[in-house]
Parts: C-alpha cells; structure tokens; sequence
C-alpha cells in the first residue's frame, strides 16, 4: 500500500514509518516540522514538507504518489498549552484535519487511520477502559480528538469514507534498536523525564501528588511501547477495505503502573538514581488511566509484545543512551 504518513517526523509517526517500510508497504511522509524532525525519517523515504491544512498541496501529493491509505499522527498535544489557548488546538487539530479530509475526498482516496486519546474520555467512569464509556473530555486538547471521531463517523456515514481511530494510552520506549525515538520539546512524558533526572540532565523530578487512591497513592496510568501501538495501525489495514467502516479502538497494555513504580523501575534499568520530590496534584489529574483492549485483540489479532515495563524502559534508555541530545546528537 502508498501511505501517506502526516506527522511521520513525530515520536510515533516516525516508529510507523519504520514499521510500514518492514510490512512492505510504502511509507511517504508530510510533515511542518514544527516539532518533528528530518533526521527521524530514513533518507530512503519521500518526505514532503507541509502542512497538513495545506489544502491544494496536499491534494497534489495524494494524486502524485497515488496514496491508498492517510494515517495522521499530527497535532498539537500539551494539555496545559490546550486550557491556555483552545483556538491553537482548535485549528491545528480540527479545523486543519477537517481541510485534512477535504483534500482527501477531493483526492478519491477513502481510507484514514486517526490517533485519537484516551483524553478523549476525560475522568473515565470505571477501569480498566473499554470503548464504550462515555466520552467527555475536559480539556481542548481531548475535545478536539473527539470532534474529529465524530466528524470521521460523519464522514463514514455520508461518503463511505472508512477509518479507524486509536485511542492510546501512554505511548512509550523506542525502537528496539535505540536508533529512533522520543524526543520532545517540551518534554512531557514520565519515562524520558525520569531518565533525564538520572542522567543529570535535569536537577529532580516532580511527583504530582502522592496522596491518590492508588496502593501508592501515586497515579496509575497505561504505557505502552511504541511499536505495540504502531503494529495495530497496520493490523487494521483489511479492515479499512469495507466502505464506510467507523471502528474504534483503546491501545493500551491494560497493565498500569504507578509513577512510583516508574521511577524505580528506571532506576533497576539505569542502574542510576532519579532525584525526585513530591509536589502538589495537577488540576484534571485522574487518579488511574489504564485500558481493556480487548476489542482490539480479538478484532485486529493484535497484542501487545512488551508487557514488561522494564522491558519498554530498556527500550528507552538504549535511545536516550545513545542520543544525550535526541536527534540532535551526532546519529549513526
Ligand atoms: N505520545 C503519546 O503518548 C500520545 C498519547 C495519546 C495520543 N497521542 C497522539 O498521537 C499523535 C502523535 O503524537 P507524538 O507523541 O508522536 O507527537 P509529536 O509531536 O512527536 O508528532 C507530531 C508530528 O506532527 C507534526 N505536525 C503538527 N502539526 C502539523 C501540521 N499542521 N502539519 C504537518 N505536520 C504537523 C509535528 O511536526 C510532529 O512531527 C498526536 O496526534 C497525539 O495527540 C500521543
């Protein structure tokens, strides 16, 4: 399959990329570069820089490469930055993924692969997640990714147009052989900060509340490693082949583990210390996030292959091991 891969320079574009080229397909990447980067994308690979709201430009590229498949891996996704100034989100998420899908239908092609969240639910009615729990985001960030599920259905309905839209959980680790992997700016994310603590990097990391309804009273949340989650969007390839097809799934281990329980596990793999103070919760914080995805398995004939945390960690450190300054070291 041509698969146009927008946010292909991204942390989990990047991975699919990789992934679509090993199954045999054919990967094309667009990308701004807004927060990706060149280096994450094999030099053997088409990349277009653009942006994906870039109506006109992007109907040139469907036609020139004659693209079967889009996955979209690209938007804004800081939560805080969300609350401070919707309408970047509103924009980059859902206005320009609406222009998105205009060119598509414009283009003839009508297959479409979203990653959605598990923001998308907001504080989640019970645990582990399945699709079905209502959906009521409490931040931009997540009602953006809603409002697009609910325009893909739409779009479903109306064009046939089929798609699939993933909500992840914590995306997590690296590619196994540490030569591509998380590099964010701002960082966010637990493990690359706990291993930044580690290495010195950073001087402590903050522990958001210890007093939550959990053993440790930290919060639990579901990682999963990067390739899992990349393996699932192209088990559902045959899927998209039925006109009109609206599937959701919930990517997620389904194992969580607590923040106490990361830091000390990159502590086992380093072999290093991660400095770290307990600091007050952060507003809209839920006390456990963690998935059934079920759905997912017996559908897709997908599971996850790291169910260790360790075993992802290890993926991680190998990365940030080798690159001290992401894709901003000296690469192989
Ligand atoms: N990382 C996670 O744990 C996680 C969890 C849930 C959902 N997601 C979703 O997964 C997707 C990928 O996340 P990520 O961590 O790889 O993010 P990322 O920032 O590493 O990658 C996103 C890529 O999209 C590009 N981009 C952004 N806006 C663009 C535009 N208008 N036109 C063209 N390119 C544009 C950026 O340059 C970047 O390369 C996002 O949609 C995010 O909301 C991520």
């Amino acid at each position: 399959m041509n698969v146009l891969v927008i946010g292909g320079a991204g942390y989990i574009g990047s991975h699919c990329v990789r992934q679509l080229q090993e199954a045999g397909h054919r990967p094309v990447v667009l990308d701004n570069l807004v927060f990706g980067h060149r280096k994450a994308v094999a030099p053997d690979v088409s990349f277009y820089e653009g942006d994906l709201g870039d109506r006109a430009f992007v109907v040139d590229l469907l036609r020139k490469e004659s693209i079967e498949i889009v996955m979209h891996f690209a938007a804004f996704a800081y939560v805080g930055e969300s609350v401070e100034d919707p309408l970047k989100y509103y924009d980059n998420n859902l206005a320009r993924t609406t222009y998105l899908l205009m060119a598509m239908r414009e283009a003839g092609v009508n297959r479409f692969v979203f990653s959605s969240t598990c923001a998308s639910f907001g504080i989640p009615e019970r645990m582990p997640m399945t699709e079905d729990l209502p959906q009521k985001p409490i931040n931009p960030y997540g009602q953006t990714k809603l409002d697009v599920e609910t325009m893909l259905k739409a779009c479903a309905e109306a064009y046939g147009m089929s798609f699939a839209a993933f909500r992840y959980f914590n995306a997590a680790g690296a590619a196994e052989d540490g030569r591509i992997g998380e590099d964010h700016n701002p960082e966010t994310h637990l493990i690359p900060l706990a291993i930044w603590a580690a290495q010195g990097k950073r001087d402590q990391l903050t522990v958001f509340g210890d007093d939550y309804p959990t053993p440790d009273g930290t919060c639990l949340r579901d990682y999963i490693h990067i390739d899992d989650l990349c393996r699932a969007h192209i088990a559902v390839f045959d899927k998209l082949k039925t006109p009109g097809a609206a599937l959701f799934y919930n990517l997620g281990t389904g194992t969580p583990a607590s923040v106490l329980e990361i830091i000390n596990a990159v502590e086992r793999v380093t072999g290093l210390k991660v400095p770290y103070r307990i600091g007050p919760r952060r507003a809209g914080d839920p006390p456990a996030l963690y998935a059934d995805s079920g759905k997912a398995q017996r559908e897709l004939g997908w599971k996850p292959r790291f169910n260790d945390i360790e075993a992802i960690i290890a993926t991680a450190w190998k990365w940030h091991q080798a690159h001290p300054d992401g894709y901003g070291s000296k690469l192989d």
